[in-house]
Formats: C-alpha cells, structure tokens, sequence
C-alpha cells in the first residue's frame, strides 16, 4: 500500500467547518497528516468535520487577533510542531462602494488579509525547514467581471502580494508559500445552484462550478513531497474563469 504522502505532517487550517475549508480538512486528514481547524459560527458543523476527519477544531474568529495567536499556540501544543498553514478563512460582501457600510469593508479587511498575517507570523515561530504556506485567495484578484467585487477582489489581491514577497523571505528558512485562487465553488458562500451561477458559468470555460474537493486535492499536492520547487505563486483552480 502506498504510504500516505502527509503522513507525520501536521496542519493548521483557517475556518474548516464548512465548504473550501471543510474540504481541505477533509483531503489533508485523508493524506495522512493531523489537522487542526479554526471556526467561528458553525459549531455543529466544526464537530462533523472533526469527527469525519479525525482533526481538531478551536473556535477562534479570524477578527481578532488574539484568538488566532491562540489558534496557532494550540496546534503547536498538542501537536508539537507546525507543518502546514492554509489561511482558507474569509468573508465577501458583495455590493459596490458606496453602498458597504464601512463596518461589511473594515471585516473582510481584517478576516481575509489582516488576520492572514498574523497566523502567518504567529505561525513562523513553530515552522521548520520544509514548511508549507498555502494562501485561498480568489480569481477575482486578477478579473472581477462584476460590479460590486471591488473590496472583496481587494482582500484577494492582498494575499497575491503577500506571497508573493514572503516568498523572499521564507525561501532562506526551506519554507514555500503559494496562493491558490479558486473561481465558482459549490459553497454556501458561492451554491452552484444560487442565483448568480448562470451569470458567472456564462463567463467560464467549463459549464460547471468546482468542488471543495477539487481545491482540497490542490492544497495536498502544494504541500506535499512533489512541490518542493513552487513558491510565491498564485495559481488558478478556476474551470476558466480567468482563461
Ligand atoms: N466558494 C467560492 O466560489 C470561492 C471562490 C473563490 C475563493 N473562495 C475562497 O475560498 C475560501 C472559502 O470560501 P467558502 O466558499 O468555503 O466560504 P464559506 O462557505 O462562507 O465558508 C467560510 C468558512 O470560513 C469560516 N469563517 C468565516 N468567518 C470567519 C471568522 N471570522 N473566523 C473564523 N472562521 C471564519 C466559516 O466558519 P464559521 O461558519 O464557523 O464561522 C467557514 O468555515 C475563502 O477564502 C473564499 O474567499 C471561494
């Protein structure tokens, strides 16, 4: 039988109790490695991760900073090291400038690119040689084809630039970091059957949306054994969204 490819790695994932990260958790687990997940407002749903996946959940909301350091702090605790970091968590409010409350900006501002730097460098304190940062960002950082995506798209763009200079700084410690921006995923952020999902099939390559498990399987593969020559990307998983 082939050995599990994240077997004795451990990881941390940012809001695992539903859709994207619900699906990372899930393929992390299954490839072997011990996983713990934060959430905020689901916890019913963080308890069925947990118990599907074996893995760990720590209610942590990604709008305060002390609660991930706490995050952080008791991933390395119980599991004695810090493998992998997928910073998944994130909020969009979709409506245009004028119209968010500067409350709906200041939250995805913190949650999906603040919030994104202090797990990262909380992180660093417990990650060796052979570390893996994988970013969720969002194809909208490089096309937003609809009006009101401008703060989301934003965030998103963020996170392109921070890999793309922590890659710089982590490289001399043996560690990558690499973004993934998945287009339409069947979430109940995004339902493949909502109704925005005629617009954005109409502007995709593939007639269809994506599955948490398709971005899952993408996050193993960064951060196991075969991607050891890939950091400071942001790489598509997007059915043609972007093409
Ligand atoms: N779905 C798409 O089409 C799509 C496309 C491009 C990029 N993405 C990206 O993929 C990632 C996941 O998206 P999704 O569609 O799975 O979203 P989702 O269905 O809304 O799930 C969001 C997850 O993040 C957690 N979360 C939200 N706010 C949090 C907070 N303040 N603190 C901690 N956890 C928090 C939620 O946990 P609780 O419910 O427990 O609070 C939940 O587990 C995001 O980064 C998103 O930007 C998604």
């Amino acid at each position: 039988m082939a050995t599990r490819p994240l077997e004795g790695k451990t990881a941390l994932v940012t809001g695992g109790s539903r859709g994207v990260g619900a699906g990372i958790v899930a393929r992390l687990a299954a490839d072997g490695a011990r996983v713990a997940f934060t959430y905020a407002n689901s916890p019913q749903r963080a308890e069925a991760v947990a118990a599907a996946a074996a893995a760990h959940p720590i209610r942590a909301d990604s709008l305060h900073e002390q609660d991930i350091e706490a995050a952080v702090a008791q991933t390395a605790d119980r599991f004695g090291s810090l493998d992998i970091l997928v910073n998944n968590a994130a909020v969009g409010t979709f409506a245009t400038i004028t119209d968010l409350k500067m409350a709906e900006i200041d939250a995805m501002l913190t949650i999906n690119v603040r919030s994104v730097i202090v797990a990262i460098r909380e992180s660093l304190a417990h990650m060796g040689s052979g570390g893996r940062i994988i970013n969720i960002g969002s194809i909208n950082a490089d096309r937003t084809p609809f009006p009101g995506q401008s703060i989301y798209a934003t965030t998103k763009g963020a996170l392109a630039s921070l890999t793309r200079g922590l890659a710089r700084e982590l490289a001399p410690r043996g560690i990558t970091i690499n973004n993934i921006q998945p287009g339409p995923i069947d979430t109940d952020a995004n339902p493949a059957d909502g109704p925005a999902a005629s617009t954005m099939l109409g502007v995709m390559a593939m007639d269809r949306f994506g599955t948490a498990a398709e971005v899952g399987a993408f996050v193993s593969y960064l951060a196991g054994p075969d991607a050891t020559y890939i950091t400071g990307a942001s790489l598509d998983i997007d059915g043609g969204f972007g093409a």
